[in-house]
């Protein structure tokens, strides 16, 4: 379902599907009270007969009502006003978003609230809370259900008091939206379409929002050294890549923040070969990378104050005569040796190349990479946090506290030399695995010994990346996870 988005004034008269919102309590905003000025004690009977009481999320829904020209009236509860946040109104425009159907035409979303109108940054981020919700992954349908036309743009006005103040406040959220639904497009996209060079070909539509986008290939990156990544890529009919994003809108020479994604765009496991079961999750085994080309677009669509690198390592993970092999060695960009014994803990293999070569080429403030890493993160920490490690306890709050305030929430776990021995081994400097226990703590050990002294965190995010459960703000899966946390994190401390 497209959806077209436009904030119009309070008098606007209401069409198709109307939405407004109200308390624990049912108080209803004055300029809600006149759109429903006409219906009388509707909304009390139905809220009184659905036991409807207004806490946050809950919904009330009443199809042609009386006194009103819309197909269908829709009552939000936000529960208690002076108990809301930014965060609380991303979700109740996904709630919103959610209780307008897909044969609708029109909504109207009455941005109004009991004891005064939202200010603008909140109804922004309801507006925000709506692209969220209406995003679909529906290319590949060819086929509508019977009765079932195919769907057609839905027009959601949102009613607010000031209008272009709040379109203002959602420029920003514009940029948000869309980096969310670039990450997502591009975990959803199944590996026969979306190879490492196609996705570095959909990474340079960046270029004309002014990022600079490099792309090293084979022979680029075998120049380099950076055999621990291509070793993982050289079992495949594709050719293994990696692209450098950078978006200078800070003061010119200061040093770079750095994003770092894992871009695996099929993990068979290679000749450590997965098991069959839910092995066609593995298309999303680029969900780090993703995210991170997504906030590229966001941050230089909002044209962000800061100067930014995103580095994504891009490799298909297949098997095949060419592939490598359990108990071979390779020597990584650093110098640094790694015995591959399992030829599946791949992931940690492409970063530790691109952490290397960032932290070397642009001596960044900060690196944070991004991947779908271990399996164990998701018996650890199931779908609601990612695993967040990391050498800087400073960087480690930030992220913490982004998290909290997005929503995209992190879990703080060790990391550090008591696991060393776990990685030893007997042939070359490390070994790639570190045995079941720990099992995300050992891949972000590995990825570790490649940052130096930089300040560095590592976000695990195979349990939210992709599959994880769905909720107000998203029915995708691929979540798009990440790009909300660290346009925040940027936006909150590293924009003068
Ligand atoms: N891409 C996987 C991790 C993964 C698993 C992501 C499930 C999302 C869902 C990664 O490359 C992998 O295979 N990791 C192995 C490491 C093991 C061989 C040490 C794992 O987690 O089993
Ligand atoms: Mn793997
Ligand atoms: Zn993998």
């Amino acid at each position: 379902m497209a959806l077209k988005l436009e904030f119009a004034p309070l008098s606007t008269p209401p069409k198709g599907v109307l939405v407004v919102f109200c308390d624990e309590g049912l108080k209803f905003g004055s300029a809600t009270r006149q759109v429903l000025a006409e219906t009388g004690d509707l909304v009390s009977r139905a809220a009184a007969a659905e036991r409807f009481k207004g806490k946050s999320g809950a919904t009330l829904d009443i199809v042609a009502p009386a006194g009103l020209e819309v197909s269908r009236l829709v009552v939000v509860g936000v529960g208690k006003i002076r108990d809301l946040k930014a965060r609380d109104f991303v979700k109740l425009g996904g709630v919103a978003m959610g209780k307008i159907p897909s044969q609708a035409e029109a909504a109207t979303i009455v941005a109004d609230l009991p004891g005064g109108a939202p200010k603008p940054d909140a109804v922004a981020e309801l507006a925000l809370g709506v692209r969220l919700r209406a995003y679909r992954f529906d290319r590949y349908k060819t086929k509508r259900k019977e009765g079932e036309e195919k769907p057609s743009e839905v027009e959601v006005a949102i009613a607010v008091g000031n209008a272009a103040a709040v379109q203002k406040a959602y420029a920003a959220r514009d940029a948000v939206a869309n980096g969310v639904t670039f990450a997502r497009d591009l975990v959803n996209e199944p590996a026969n379409i979306l190879y490492p060079e196609e996705f570095a070909q959909r990474a340079q539509s960046l270029k004309k929002l002014g990022v600079a986008v490099e792309v090293l290939d084979v022979a680029a990156m075998k120049k380099l050294g950076m055999n621990a990544l291509l070793g993982v890529g050289q079992g495949s009919e594709h050719d293994s890549c990696s692209v450098i994003m950078r978006w200078n809108g800070g003061k010119k020479g200061t040093p770079p923040i750095a994003f770092i994604g894992k871009g695996v765009c099929f993990d068979t496991g290679g000749i450590s070969i997965k098991p069959a079961g839910s092995m066609e999750d593995m298309k999303g085994d680029m969900a780090g990378a993703a995210c991170v080309v997504g906030l590229m677009q966001t941050l230089a669509a909002r044209k962000a104050k800061v100067n930014v690198v995103g580095a994504i390592g891009l490799v298909e993970n297949s098997v095949d005569g060419k592939s490598q092999r359990p108990g071979d060695i390779v020597t990584s960009m650093s110098g640094q040796t790694i015995e591959v014994i399992n030829t599946d803990a791949e992931g940690r293999l492409v970063l530790a190349d691109v952490l290397h070569y960032v932290n070397t080429r642009f001596k960044p403030k900060f690196m944070v990479d991004l991947a779908t890493l271990t399996g164990a993160i998701i018996i650890a920490l199931g779908h609601e946090y990612a695993g967040l490690f990391s050498n800087d306890d400073r960087l480690a709050e930030r992220l913490l506290k982004a998290g909290r305030a997005t929503g995209e929430k992190l879990w703080r776990m060790p990391v550090g030399s008591e696991f060393d021995k776990q990685i030893e081994s007997k042939f070359a400097d490390m070994k790639n695995v570190g045995g079941r226990p720990a099992g995300s703590i050992t891949a972000a050990l590995i990825l570790s010994r490649f940052v130096d002294k930089t300040p560095w965190a590592h976000l695990d995010i195979a349990g939210t990346g992709m599959g994880s459960p769905q909720n107000d703000t998203n029915k995708s899966w691929g979540s798009g996870f990440g790009v909300r946390l660290l346009d925040r994190l940027v936006a909150d401390h590293y924009e003068k």
